[in-house]
Protein backbone atom coordinates (compact mmCIF):
# COMPACT_ATOMS: atom_id res chain seq x y z
CA UNK A 1 0.00 0.00 0.00
CA UNK A 2 1.16 3.57 -0.71
CA UNK A 3 0.43 4.75 2.60
CA UNK A 4 2.76 1.99 4.14
CA UNK A 5 5.57 3.53 1.99
CA UNK A 6 4.99 6.64 2.56
CA UNK A 7 5.47 5.25 6.57
CA UNK A 8 8.52 3.65 6.73
CA UNK A 9 10.20 6.25 4.42
CA UNK A 10 9.09 9.12 7.22
CA UNK A 11 10.02 6.86 10.23
CA UNK A 12 13.69 8.35 10.27
CA UNK A 13 12.70 11.77 9.55
CA UNK A 14 10.71 11.66 12.70
CA UNK A 15 13.81 10.61 15.03
CA UNK A 16 15.53 12.95 13.39
CA UNK A 17 12.37 15.82 14.09
CA UNK A 18 12.81 15.33 17.65
CA UNK A 19 15.94 17.66 17.80
CA UNK A 20 15.28 19.69 15.02
CA UNK A 21 11.70 20.27 16.41
CA UNK A 22 13.08 21.83 19.96
CA UNK A 23 15.53 24.11 18.12
CA UNK A 24 13.10 25.36 15.18
CA UNK A 25 10.66 25.99 17.97
CA UNK A 26 13.24 27.64 20.52
CA UNK A 27 13.95 30.37 17.70
CA UNK A 28 10.52 30.33 16.50
CA UNK A 29 9.68 30.89 20.06
CA UNK A 30 12.19 33.72 20.59
CA UNK A 31 11.30 35.81 17.71
CA UNK A 32 7.93 35.45 18.96
CA UNK A 33 8.83 36.80 22.28
CA UNK A 34 10.69 39.18 21.35
CA UNK A 35 7.74 40.79 19.23
CA UNK A 36 5.52 40.01 21.65
CA UNK A 37 7.57 41.99 24.26
CA UNK A 38 6.64 45.11 22.37
CA UNK A 39 3.35 44.52 22.06
CA UNK A 40 1.67 45.96 25.37
CA UNK A 41 -1.60 43.94 25.43
CA UNK A 42 0.07 40.60 24.90
CA UNK A 43 -0.18 37.51 27.49
CA UNK A 44 3.63 36.39 27.86
CA UNK A 45 2.89 33.07 26.76
CA UNK A 46 5.12 31.23 24.60
CA UNK A 47 2.89 30.62 21.60
CA UNK A 48 2.05 27.00 21.93
CA UNK A 49 1.85 26.45 25.99
CA UNK A 50 2.95 23.01 25.85
CA UNK A 51 6.65 24.20 23.15
CA UNK A 52 8.48 24.23 26.47
CA UNK A 53 8.82 21.07 27.49
CA UNK A 54 9.42 19.98 23.62
CA UNK A 55 12.17 18.61 24.00
CA UNK A 56 11.40 16.08 26.65
CA UNK A 57 11.37 12.73 24.93
CA UNK A 58 7.81 11.51 24.20
CA UNK A 59 8.10 7.88 24.81
CA UNK A 60 4.23 7.07 23.06
CA UNK A 61 5.08 8.81 19.46
CA UNK A 62 8.60 6.95 19.08
CA UNK A 63 7.48 3.84 20.31
CA UNK A 64 5.15 3.16 18.11
CA UNK A 65 6.92 4.20 15.12
CA UNK A 66 9.04 1.11 15.62
CA UNK A 67 6.17 -1.49 16.12
CA UNK A 68 5.95 -3.60 13.10
CA UNK A 69 2.20 -3.78 13.04
CA UNK A 70 0.40 -2.35 9.89
CA UNK A 71 0.23 1.11 11.22
CA UNK A 72 -3.05 3.10 12.43
CA UNK A 73 -4.63 6.25 11.29
CA UNK A 74 -3.99 9.09 13.82
CA UNK A 75 -6.46 12.18 13.79
CA UNK A 76 -5.36 15.46 14.34
CA UNK A 77 -8.23 17.69 16.05
CA UNK A 78 -8.78 21.30 16.23
CA UNK A 79 -11.39 21.83 18.62
CA UNK A 80 -12.69 25.49 19.18
CA UNK A 81 -14.84 27.45 21.08
CA UNK A 82 -15.38 31.54 22.55
CA UNK A 83 -16.13 32.85 25.86
CA UNK A 84 -17.84 30.56 28.56
CA UNK A 85 -16.75 27.72 26.66
CA UNK A 86 -14.12 26.38 29.03
CA UNK A 87 -16.11 23.40 31.03
CA UNK A 88 -17.84 22.37 27.47
CA UNK A 89 -14.58 21.98 25.52
CA UNK A 90 -12.84 20.57 28.20
CA UNK A 91 -15.60 17.93 28.42
CA UNK A 92 -15.16 17.36 24.88
CA UNK A 93 -11.87 16.87 24.70
CA UNK A 94 -11.69 14.30 27.23
CA UNK A 95 -14.11 12.48 25.57
CA UNK A 96 -12.07 12.63 22.04
CA UNK A 97 -8.80 11.91 23.91
CA UNK A 98 -6.50 8.73 22.54
CA UNK A 99 -3.23 9.28 23.09
CA UNK A 100 -2.44 8.57 19.13
CA UNK A 101 -4.31 11.50 18.11
CA UNK A 102 -3.04 15.48 18.25
CA UNK A 103 -4.94 18.14 19.83
CA UNK A 104 -5.42 21.77 19.13
CA UNK A 105 -7.08 23.55 21.24
CA UNK A 106 -8.20 27.09 20.96
CA UNK A 107 -10.17 30.15 22.81
CA UNK A 108 -11.08 33.02 20.91
CA UNK A 109 -10.24 36.65 21.61
CA UNK A 110 -13.35 37.25 22.83
CA UNK A 111 -13.39 34.63 25.96
CA UNK A 112 -11.42 36.19 28.77
CA UNK A 113 -7.71 36.01 29.28
CA UNK A 114 -8.41 34.05 32.81
CA UNK A 115 -10.36 31.61 30.94
CA UNK A 116 -7.72 30.74 28.12
CA UNK A 117 -4.94 30.86 30.84
CA UNK A 118 -7.16 28.20 32.97
CA UNK A 119 -7.56 25.92 29.87
CA UNK A 120 -3.43 26.50 29.61
CA UNK A 121 -3.41 25.17 33.47
CA UNK A 122 -5.63 22.14 32.95
CA UNK A 123 -3.94 21.27 29.99
CA UNK A 124 -0.38 21.65 32.07
CA UNK A 125 -1.65 19.89 35.03
CA UNK A 126 -3.31 16.69 33.33
CA UNK A 127 -1.06 13.82 34.21
CA UNK A 128 -1.47 11.49 30.83
CA UNK A 129 -1.52 14.91 28.89
CA UNK A 130 2.45 15.69 30.13
CA UNK A 131 3.41 12.50 29.74
CA UNK A 132 2.25 11.97 25.96
CA UNK A 133 2.56 15.69 25.22
CA UNK A 134 -0.30 15.44 22.19
CA UNK A 135 -2.36 18.31 23.16
CA UNK A 136 -1.94 22.23 22.42
CA UNK A 137 -3.30 25.01 23.06
CA UNK A 138 -2.68 28.17 20.79
CA UNK A 139 -2.55 30.81 23.55
CA UNK A 140 -2.19 33.69 21.10
CA UNK A 141 -5.69 33.62 20.52
CA UNK A 142 -7.46 34.47 17.45
CA UNK A 143 -10.28 36.97 16.53
CA UNK A 144 -12.66 35.05 14.77
CA UNK A 145 -16.00 36.37 13.60
CA UNK A 146 -19.07 34.30 13.03
CA UNK A 147 -20.10 33.94 9.62
CA UNK A 148 -16.80 35.64 8.97
CA UNK A 149 -13.43 35.14 6.86
CA UNK A 150 -11.31 34.92 10.10
CA UNK A 151 -12.92 31.54 11.11
CA UNK A 152 -11.50 29.76 8.00
CA UNK A 153 -8.20 32.06 8.42
CA UNK A 154 -8.40 30.15 12.32
CA UNK A 155 -9.21 27.00 10.94
CA UNK A 156 -6.14 26.97 8.14
CA UNK A 157 -3.86 28.30 11.71
CA UNK A 158 -4.75 25.46 13.05
CA UNK A 159 -3.61 22.84 10.14
CA UNK A 160 -0.78 24.28 9.97
CA UNK A 161 0.34 24.38 13.49
CA UNK A 162 -0.68 20.72 13.32
CA UNK A 163 1.71 20.12 9.96
CA UNK A 164 4.10 22.02 11.46
CA UNK A 165 3.87 19.47 14.76
CA UNK A 166 4.10 16.09 12.95
CA UNK A 167 3.32 14.94 9.51
CA UNK A 168 2.57 11.36 11.39
CA UNK A 169 -1.42 12.32 11.48
CA UNK A 170 -3.93 11.24 8.47
CA UNK A 171 -6.98 13.45 9.03
CA UNK A 172 -8.06 17.03 10.51
CA UNK A 173 -10.76 17.00 12.51
CA UNK A 174 -12.52 20.47 13.06
CA UNK A 175 -15.29 20.64 16.42
CA UNK A 176 -16.46 22.74 18.15
CA UNK A 177 -16.84 22.85 22.19
CA UNK A 178 -20.61 22.46 21.11
CA UNK A 179 -20.25 19.24 19.54
CA UNK A 180 -19.85 15.97 20.97
CA UNK A 181 -18.40 12.30 19.72
CA UNK A 182 -20.83 9.55 19.66
CA UNK A 183 -18.28 6.72 19.46
CA UNK A 184 -15.16 5.97 21.28
CA UNK A 185 -11.72 6.81 19.55
CA UNK A 186 -11.11 2.99 19.60
CA UNK A 187 -14.34 2.66 17.28
CA UNK A 188 -12.86 5.55 14.90
CA UNK A 189 -9.52 4.55 14.69
CA UNK A 190 -10.81 0.93 14.06
CA UNK A 191 -12.97 1.78 11.00
CA UNK A 192 -10.93 4.81 9.42
CA UNK A 193 -7.95 2.04 9.44
CA UNK A 194 -9.76 0.23 6.71
CA UNK A 195 -9.91 3.46 4.48
CA UNK A 196 -8.06 5.36 1.94
CA UNK A 197 -6.10 7.54 3.50
CA UNK A 198 -6.91 10.30 0.91
CA UNK A 199 -10.45 10.59 1.57
CA UNK A 200 -12.09 13.84 2.54
CA UNK A 201 -15.30 14.13 4.45
CA UNK A 202 -16.83 17.35 3.62
CA UNK A 203 -20.58 18.00 2.61
CA UNK A 204 -20.98 19.78 -0.62
CA UNK A 205 -23.34 21.13 -3.80
CA UNK A 206 -23.05 23.11 -6.31
CA UNK A 207 -26.79 23.70 -6.38
CA UNK A 208 -26.43 27.45 -4.56
CA UNK A 209 -30.53 27.93 -4.73
CA UNK A 210 -31.12 31.25 -2.94
CA UNK A 211 -27.46 31.34 -1.61
CA UNK A 212 -26.37 32.37 -5.08
CA UNK A 213 -27.91 35.81 -4.71
CA UNK A 214 -27.78 36.01 -0.97
CA UNK A 215 -24.21 34.55 -0.33
CA UNK A 216 -22.15 34.97 -3.47
CA UNK A 217 -23.06 38.29 -4.93
CA UNK A 218 -23.45 40.31 -1.83
CA UNK A 219 -19.32 41.67 -0.73
CA UNK A 220 -18.23 41.50 3.33
CA UNK A 221 -16.16 43.45 5.00
CA UNK A 222 -14.93 41.24 8.49
CA UNK A 223 -13.89 43.71 11.21
CA UNK A 224 -12.21 40.66 12.90
CA UNK A 225 -9.20 41.37 10.46
CA UNK A 226 -8.61 44.18 11.62
CA UNK A 227 -9.71 45.60 14.81
CA UNK A 228 -9.07 44.36 18.11
CA UNK A 229 -12.63 44.79 19.35
CA UNK A 230 -15.10 41.81 18.25
CA UNK A 231 -17.63 43.05 15.88
CA UNK A 232 -19.73 41.61 12.95
CA UNK A 233 -19.42 41.39 9.55
CA UNK A 234 -20.78 44.38 7.34
CA UNK A 235 -22.41 45.13 4.08
CA UNK A 236 -21.38 47.09 1.33
CA UNK A 237 -23.61 48.45 -1.23
CA UNK A 238 -21.28 47.12 -4.46
CA UNK A 239 -22.37 43.78 -5.67
CA UNK A 240 -20.31 40.87 -8.16
CA UNK A 241 -21.46 38.36 -10.16
CA UNK A 242 -21.27 34.91 -10.17
CA UNK A 243 -17.56 33.40 -10.57
CA UNK A 244 -16.53 31.91 -14.03
CA UNK A 245 -13.61 31.11 -13.38
CA UNK A 246 -13.91 28.63 -10.61
CA UNK A 247 -17.63 26.33 -9.66
CA UNK A 248 -18.94 27.99 -6.22
CA UNK A 249 -19.55 24.79 -3.99
CA UNK A 250 -21.59 25.09 -0.61
CA UNK A 251 -22.33 23.10 2.40
CA UNK A 252 -21.61 22.34 5.83
CA UNK A 253 -18.59 23.84 8.08
CA UNK A 254 -17.71 20.29 9.65
CA UNK A 255 -15.56 17.94 7.88
CA UNK A 256 -12.52 15.36 8.19
CA UNK A 257 -10.11 16.35 6.03
CA UNK A 258 -6.93 14.35 4.51
CA UNK A 259 -3.71 15.10 5.42
CA UNK A 260 -2.56 15.41 1.93
CA UNK A 261 -5.47 17.83 1.20
CA UNK A 262 -4.97 19.80 4.57
CA UNK A 263 -1.29 20.25 2.59
CA UNK A 264 -2.69 21.38 -0.70
CA UNK A 265 -4.22 24.07 0.81
CA UNK A 266 -2.26 25.49 3.44
CA UNK A 267 1.24 24.96 1.79
CA UNK A 268 0.17 26.46 -1.70
CA UNK A 269 2.05 24.95 -4.75
CA UNK A 270 -1.15 25.53 -6.79
CA UNK A 271 -2.54 29.12 -6.72
CA UNK A 272 -6.13 27.41 -6.30
CA UNK A 273 -6.74 27.61 -2.45
CA UNK A 274 -4.55 30.97 -1.99
CA UNK A 275 -6.90 32.71 -4.83
CA UNK A 276 -10.19 31.21 -2.98
CA UNK A 277 -9.26 32.36 0.34
CA UNK A 278 -8.75 35.78 -1.17
CA UNK A 279 -12.06 35.89 -3.00
CA UNK A 280 -13.80 34.30 0.55
CA UNK A 281 -12.37 37.12 2.33
CA UNK A 282 -16.01 38.99 1.28
CA UNK A 283 -17.91 36.05 1.19
CA UNK A 284 -20.89 35.65 3.78
CA UNK A 285 -20.03 32.35 5.71
CA UNK A 286 -16.89 31.84 4.33
CA UNK A 287 -16.92 28.44 6.29
CA UNK A 288 -19.78 26.62 4.00
CA UNK A 289 -18.00 27.29 1.46
CA UNK A 290 -14.20 27.42 0.69
CA UNK A 291 -12.90 23.67 1.44
CA UNK A 292 -15.55 22.84 -0.36
CA UNK A 293 -15.32 25.06 -3.78
CA UNK A 294 -11.44 23.87 -3.49
CA UNK A 295 -11.76 20.40 -3.32
CA UNK A 296 -14.27 20.57 -5.78
CA UNK A 297 -12.34 22.40 -8.47
CA UNK A 298 -8.88 20.72 -7.98
CA UNK A 299 -9.48 18.11 -10.29
CA UNK A 300 -6.62 15.75 -8.48
CA UNK A 301 -8.77 16.08 -4.91
CA UNK A 302 -12.41 15.90 -6.79
CA UNK A 303 -11.91 11.56 -6.24
CA UNK A 304 -10.62 12.03 -2.71
CA UNK A 305 -14.79 13.72 -1.66
CA UNK A 306 -17.00 12.07 0.77
CA UNK A 307 -20.11 14.09 0.33
CA UNK A 308 -20.80 13.68 4.26
CA UNK A 309 -19.76 15.87 7.12
CA UNK A 310 -19.96 13.01 9.64
CA UNK A 311 -21.96 15.06 12.09
CA UNK A 312 -25.80 14.44 13.10
CA UNK A 313 -26.79 18.17 13.11
CA UNK A 314 -30.76 18.93 13.12
CA UNK A 315 -32.15 21.76 11.73
CA UNK A 316 -35.58 23.45 12.67
CA UNK A 317 -38.30 23.34 10.18
CA UNK A 318 -38.20 25.73 8.60
CA UNK A 319 -34.33 26.45 9.51
CA UNK A 320 -33.30 29.18 11.84
CA UNK A 321 -29.70 30.57 11.61
CA UNK A 322 -28.43 27.94 14.34
CA UNK A 323 -29.17 23.89 14.40
CA UNK A 324 -31.78 22.78 16.86
CA UNK A 325 -30.07 21.96 20.16
CA UNK A 326 -30.02 18.46 20.86
CA UNK A 327 -31.72 17.10 24.06
CA UNK A 328 -32.59 13.26 25.49
CA UNK A 329 -35.44 13.36 23.03
CA UNK A 330 -33.21 13.47 19.80
CA UNK A 331 -31.00 10.67 20.87
CA UNK A 332 -32.38 7.43 19.23
CA UNK A 333 -31.84 9.46 15.97
CA UNK A 334 -28.95 10.52 16.59
CA UNK A 335 -27.84 6.99 17.70
CA UNK A 336 -29.55 5.66 14.45
CA UNK A 337 -27.40 8.26 12.44
CA UNK A 338 -24.35 6.24 12.55
CA UNK A 339 -21.92 9.21 12.85
CA UNK A 340 -19.36 9.68 14.69
CA UNK A 341 -20.14 13.38 16.38
CA UNK A 342 -23.30 15.66 16.69
CA UNK A 343 -24.24 19.06 17.91
CA UNK A 344 -25.33 21.35 19.09
CA UNK A 345 -25.10 20.55 22.67
CA UNK A 346 -25.89 22.55 25.73
CA UNK A 347 -23.13 22.77 28.44
CA UNK A 348 -23.45 19.41 30.99
CA UNK A 349 -27.51 19.05 29.11
CA UNK A 350 -28.53 15.40 30.63
CA UNK A 351 -28.01 14.30 26.75
CA UNK A 352 -24.27 14.49 27.28
CA UNK A 353 -24.59 12.05 30.77
CA UNK A 354 -26.61 9.62 28.27
CA UNK A 355 -23.48 9.69 25.66
CA UNK A 356 -21.07 9.02 27.91
CA UNK A 357 -23.15 6.24 29.87
CA UNK A 358 -24.36 4.32 26.51
CA UNK A 359 -21.84 4.80 23.93
CA UNK A 360 -18.90 6.17 25.77
CA UNK A 361 -18.39 3.01 27.83
CA UNK A 362 -19.87 4.71 31.25
CA UNK A 363 -17.15 7.17 31.32
CA UNK A 364 -17.88 9.39 34.26
CA UNK A 365 -16.87 13.05 35.63
CA UNK A 366 -14.59 14.13 32.56
CA UNK A 367 -11.94 10.80 33.16
CA UNK A 368 -11.34 9.72 29.61
CA UNK A 369 -13.17 7.15 27.70
CA UNK A 370 -11.87 3.93 27.98
CA UNK A 371 -9.90 2.29 25.37
CA UNK A 372 -7.66 -0.27 24.46
CA UNK A 373 -4.38 1.91 25.47
CA UNK A 374 -5.64 2.42 29.36
CA UNK A 375 -3.80 0.72 32.00
CA UNK A 376 -3.62 1.84 35.86
CA UNK A 377 -6.25 -0.34 37.08
CA UNK A 378 -10.18 0.05 37.53
CA UNK A 379 -11.01 1.06 33.81
CA UNK A 380 -8.66 4.61 35.27
CA UNK A 381 -6.60 5.41 32.28
CA UNK A 382 -4.33 6.56 34.85
CA UNK A 383 -1.46 5.27 32.53
CA UNK A 384 -0.28 4.86 29.03
CA UNK A 385 -0.57 1.14 28.00
CA UNK A 386 0.08 0.06 24.44
CA UNK A 387 -1.96 3.00 22.23
CA UNK A 388 -2.10 0.48 19.38
CA UNK A 389 -4.28 -1.82 21.11
CA UNK A 390 -7.51 -1.26 19.58
CA UNK A 391 -10.85 -2.38 21.66
CA UNK A 392 -13.70 -1.20 19.47
CA UNK A 393 -17.33 -1.63 20.49
CA UNK A 394 -20.65 -1.37 19.22
CA UNK A 395 -19.89 2.11 17.75
CA UNK A 396 -17.68 0.94 15.37
CA UNK A 397 -20.22 -1.95 14.04
CA UNK A 398 -22.44 1.83 13.33
CA UNK A 399 -19.96 3.55 11.79
CA UNK A 400 -19.04 0.67 9.16
CA UNK A 401 -22.62 0.87 8.51
CA UNK A 402 -22.32 4.47 7.65
CA UNK A 403 -19.38 3.53 5.60
CA UNK A 404 -21.08 1.10 3.14
CA UNK A 405 -23.25 3.57 2.37
CA UNK A 406 -21.21 6.94 1.87
CA UNK A 407 -17.47 5.28 0.79
CA UNK A 408 -17.92 2.01 -0.30
CA UNK A 409 -21.14 2.37 -2.80
CA UNK A 410 -22.04 3.60 -6.02
CA UNK A 411 -23.05 7.24 -3.89
CA UNK A 412 -19.47 7.70 -3.03
CA UNK A 413 -18.96 8.41 -6.90
CA UNK A 414 -22.26 9.84 -8.00
CA UNK A 415 -22.64 12.27 -5.07
CA UNK A 416 -19.04 13.94 -5.73
CA UNK A 417 -18.59 17.48 -6.68
CA UNK A 418 -21.80 18.11 -8.38
C1 LIG B 1 15.42 20.63 27.39
O1 LIG B 1 16.77 20.29 27.10
C2 LIG B 1 17.71 20.96 27.90
C3 LIG B 1 19.10 20.60 27.41
O2 LIG B 1 19.15 19.30 26.93
C4 LIG B 1 17.49 20.59 29.37
O3 LIG B 1 18.41 21.29 30.19
C5 LIG B 1 16.07 20.97 29.76
O4 LIG B 1 15.83 20.57 31.09
C6 LIG B 1 15.09 20.29 28.84
N1 LIG B 1 13.76 20.74 29.16
C7 LIG B 1 12.81 19.90 29.45
C8 LIG B 1 11.51 20.53 29.79
O5 LIG B 1 12.94 18.70 29.43
C1 LIG C 1 -2.44 19.53 39.39
O1 LIG C 1 -2.80 20.55 40.30
C2 LIG C 1 -2.92 20.12 41.64
C3 LIG C 1 -3.45 21.26 42.49
O2 LIG C 1 -3.10 22.49 41.98
C4 LIG C 1 -1.58 19.59 42.12
O3 LIG C 1 -1.70 19.15 43.45
C5 LIG C 1 -1.14 18.48 41.21
O4 LIG C 1 0.11 18.01 41.57
C6 LIG C 1 -1.10 18.91 39.79
N1 LIG C 1 -0.82 17.77 38.94
C7 LIG C 1 0.03 17.82 37.91
C8 LIG C 1 0.20 16.55 37.15
O5 LIG C 1 0.61 18.83 37.57
C1 LIG D 1 -14.56 24.77 11.97
O1 LIG D 1 -15.15 24.67 13.26
C2 LIG D 1 -15.83 25.79 13.73
C3 LIG D 1 -16.36 25.47 15.08
O2 LIG D 1 -15.57 26.02 16.02
C4 LIG D 1 -16.90 26.21 12.76
O3 LIG D 1 -17.67 27.26 13.24
C5 LIG D 1 -16.24 26.51 11.47
O4 LIG D 1 -17.14 27.05 10.59
C6 LIG D 1 -15.60 25.25 10.98
N1 LIG D 1 -15.19 25.26 9.60
C7 LIG D 1 -14.30 26.02 9.01
C8 LIG D 1 -14.10 25.77 7.57
O5 LIG D 1 -13.66 26.89 9.57
C1 LIG E 1 -6.59 7.33 -3.04
O1 LIG E 1 -6.00 6.23 -2.39
C2 LIG E 1 -6.37 4.97 -2.94
C3 LIG E 1 -5.81 3.87 -2.06
O2 LIG E 1 -4.53 4.16 -1.62
C4 LIG E 1 -5.88 4.89 -4.38
O3 LIG E 1 -6.28 3.66 -4.95
C5 LIG E 1 -6.50 6.04 -5.16
O4 LIG E 1 -6.00 6.04 -6.47
C6 LIG E 1 -6.20 7.38 -4.50
N1 LIG E 1 -6.94 8.40 -5.19
C7 LIG E 1 -6.38 9.53 -5.63
C8 LIG E 1 -7.28 10.45 -6.35
O5 LIG E 1 -5.22 9.81 -5.41
C1 LIG F 1 -16.80 13.79 40.23
O1 LIG F 1 -15.81 14.72 40.67
C2 LIG F 1 -16.17 15.45 41.81
C3 LIG F 1 -15.10 16.46 42.12
O2 LIG F 1 -13.98 16.33 41.31
C4 LIG F 1 -16.37 14.48 42.97
O3 LIG F 1 -16.77 15.20 44.11
C5 LIG F 1 -17.44 13.45 42.59
O4 LIG F 1 -17.58 12.49 43.64
C6 LIG F 1 -17.09 12.75 41.31
N1 LIG F 1 -18.18 11.87 40.90
C7 LIG F 1 -17.99 10.63 40.46
C8 LIG F 1 -19.22 9.89 40.09
O5 LIG F 1 -16.90 10.12 40.35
Amino acid sequence: METLKTRSHLAPLMTEKRWAIPIAMSSFVFAFLVITSLNIGSTMNSFFSASSSFNRTSPVFVESKLSSEPPLPRFAYLVSGSKGDLDRLWRTVRSLYHPRNLYILHLDLESPVEERDELVYRVGNDTIFAVVQNVFVISKANMVTYRGPTMVANTLHACAILLKKSKDWDWFINLSASDYPLVTQDDLIHTFSSLPRNLSFIEHTSRLGWKESKRAKPLIIDPGLYKSKKSDVFWITEKRETPTAFKLFTGSAWMVLSREFVEYCVWGWDNLPRTLLMYYTNFISSPEGYFQTVICNAPEYIPTAVNHDLHYIAWDVPPKQHPHTLSVADAPRMINANVPFARKFNRDDPVLDKIDAELLGGRRNYSFVYGGWCEGGGGACSKVGDVNKLQPGPGAQRLAKLMNRIVWSKAFVSNQCR
